[in-house]
């Protein structure tokens, strides 16, 4: 018999960042049907205002409930700063966000730490308040990357101008002598050959999808909400374009994803139903 344990984790991002995060759960968690949702149609989020991406979390948390999952990761550190502590209180369902597991995991690491993020997670001061909370004697610099996530999502990963911009990016974090970089956008983990290519030996990074994916299992476990069968293929839905998203997506998969494109601000046919019989 299926019970609630057998539903999907569902994962979102404004784009395939967050697949930096769907792979740790591939890695940690193999046995855990997956939904991944990339808002690719408003991408980047980054450079919103607070209240497009509050009002964005909120719909795509209104769909993903209705498709039936048990748990949801935001994938994301723009919604995780900007929405989590707000929609947790909106919603019946255990919300995740990525900015305390890397702030947690930051401070067990380093004393001088720089974080890159986008301009509205480092606008929101998420970050340094997570870290200073924990560890009040740590210092915290950050760092807006706007340019990062336009050049991931057209695949320019590997051009010379993506590690001029990183290393204009990195260049007054490390006049700080931080001895740790967080990755504070989840995209950021798609550069890591050049960020790394930039730093010195002695800086260590922290990518908190390493560290989401550990906290998502002890909900999991204290909840009795660990998959018991064996996991269904991953369900993408974007609402770009699913082609483009699968062929970009390849790379980091090692498979190209079958994918839906899906408009979150439509009502679902489930809900509809629900309605329909109250
Ligand atoms: N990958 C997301 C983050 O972690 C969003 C980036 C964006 O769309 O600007 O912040």
């Amino acid at each position: 018999m299926l019970t609630k344990s057998n539903l999907r984790i569902g994962l979102f991002d404004s784009g395939v960042g967050g697949l930096t995060v769907l792979r740790e759960v591939y890695r940690q968690l193999p046995q855990e049907s997956l939904l991944y949702f990339a808002d690719s149609a408003r991408l980047p989020y980054g450079t919103r205002s607070p209240e497009e991406i509050l009002q964005f979390v909120r719909e795509i948390l209104d769909w993903m409930c209705a498709q039936g999952v048990k748990m949801i990761i935001m994938a994301c550190n723009t919604s995780s700063a900007l929405a989590l502590e707000i929609v947790r209180k909106e919603y019946d369902i255990p919300i995740l966000g990525v900015i305390l597991s890397g702030a947690k995991a930051a401070v067990a690491t380093g004393k001088r730490i720089g974080v890159i993020a986008t301009p509205a997670t480092v606008a929101s001061n998420a970050y340094p308040q997570a870290i200073q909370e924990i560890d009040p004697f740590t210092s915290v610099w950050q760092m807006p990357c706007p340019q990062f996530v336009p050049l991931i999502e057209q695949n320019l990963v590997y051009c010379d101008r993506t590690k001029e911009v990183a290393r204009r990016y990195l260049e007054p974090l490390l006049q700080q002598d931080i001895d740790t970089l967080v990755y504070g956008c989840t995209h950021y983990r798609h550069l890591e050959g050049i960020i790394r290519s930039l730093l010195p030996d002695r800086v260590r990074v922290i990518d908190p999808a390493k560290y989401i994916v550990m906290a998502a299992e002890k909900e999991l476990s204290i909840m009795s909400l660990k998959n018991n069968l064996s996991a269904l293929p991953t369900r993408f839905c974007v609402s770009g374009s699913p082609q483009q998203f699968a062929s970009l997506s390849r790379q980091w998969l090692g498979f190209t994803p079958n994918v839906e494109q899906i408009n979150v601000k439509e009502p679902s046919i489930f809900m509809m139903t629900l309605n329909l019989l109250q």
